[in-house]
């Protein structure tokens, strides 16, 4: 597989970060990951934006433009031959003397992106659903910034995962999930309302959350902005979760405990199919 450091393709063997790079040392960095369906780049333009955002908040200077960036995902989409799968993307404030100030400013940020070829649409997962189990969250309180520190998520999907589980919903002091270790969460009411976690420094502003909202309301689903708790979450009809990875995917149990029908709901197969036509 051929990969991007710092502005050259190559072999994923060969590519080098410096021991010393802030990422590795500080988790000073962030990060996109954006899905490829049919060779195609799926919401470019507001996973840019986002990333825009990211280094913005943690003052990361920009190691390339929007265009350079474009030019790079689709080099590296045509020399892996990826048809279907991701693409990551990272930036850290790159290589300097350990210590917690910042680094002079002209310290080069790192670019790195690479590819995984990987099956988005048909998967297993899409048509069983699948079970999560709650953890509480325990993250710092800016996960609207999408920083490479993600220690503590994955320490939730073990969790999760120990329990007979696919993933972990997050859950704040106050009892409402926040999110899913690494995407947005939603139910849907018996009254066929969807309901998801109003934006905030609490979750990640989800790309793919946009567009599914935007989705639903095309197709006359009422949209409830909101939080909602687990109690409510186990009763629901119906639940489910997005992002660039899973795209819409339904969730069956919560906690052991079968939600509706306990198998993908209705709401969650019609929003996936739209969302994938829409991004074919
Ligand atoms: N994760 N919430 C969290 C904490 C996330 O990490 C992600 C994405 C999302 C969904 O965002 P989007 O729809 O823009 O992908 C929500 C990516 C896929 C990852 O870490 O691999």
């Amino acid at each position: 597989r051929t990969v991007y450091v710092n502005g050259s393709y190559v072999a994923q063997e060969e590519a080098k970060i410096s021991v010393f790079d802030r990422g590795f040392l500080f988790a000073d960095g962030v990060y996109e990951v954006t899905a490829v369906l049919g060779g195609k780049l799926v919401d470019f333009a507001p996973h840019m934006q986002r990333l825009r955002r990211s280094l913005s908040e943690l003052a990361l200077p920009s190691p390339a433009g929007d265009e350079e960036i474009l030019s790079i995902h689709r080099e590296l989409t045509e020399r892996n031959r990826l048809v279907e799968g991701l693409i990551y993307l990272q930036v850290t404030r790159g290589a300097a003397e350990r210590d917690f100030a910042y680094p002079p400013e002209d310290t080069k940020p790192s670019l790195v992106l690479f590819t995984q070829a990987k099956t988005l649409r048909e998967t297993p997962a899409s048509k069983t659903g699948i079970a999560v189990a709650t953890v509480p969250d325990l993250r710092w309180k800016r996960c609207d910034i999408k920083t490479v520190q993600l220690l503590y998520p994955s320490m939730a999907k073990m969790a999760a995962k120990a329990k007979g589980a696919d993933d972990a919903w997050m859950v704040d002091e106050d009892g409402f999930v926040t999110e899913g270790t690494s995407n947005n969460a939603y139910i849907v009411t018996g009254q066929g309302k969807l309901v998801t976690r109003h934006l905030s420094h609490d979750i990640l502003h989800g790309i793919t959350r946009a567009a599914v909202i935007q989705l639903a309301e095309a197709e006359g689903i009422d949209v409830e902005i909101r939080p909602f708790s687990v109690e409510e979450a186990r009763q629901a009809r119906e639940a489910f979760v997005t992002s660039a990875s899973g795209f819409v995917m339904p969730v069956v149990s919560i906690d052991g405990e079968t939600i509706g029908t306990g198998t993908p709901g209705t709401f969650s197969r019609r929003l996936r199919a739209v969302y994938i036509a829409e991004a074919e």
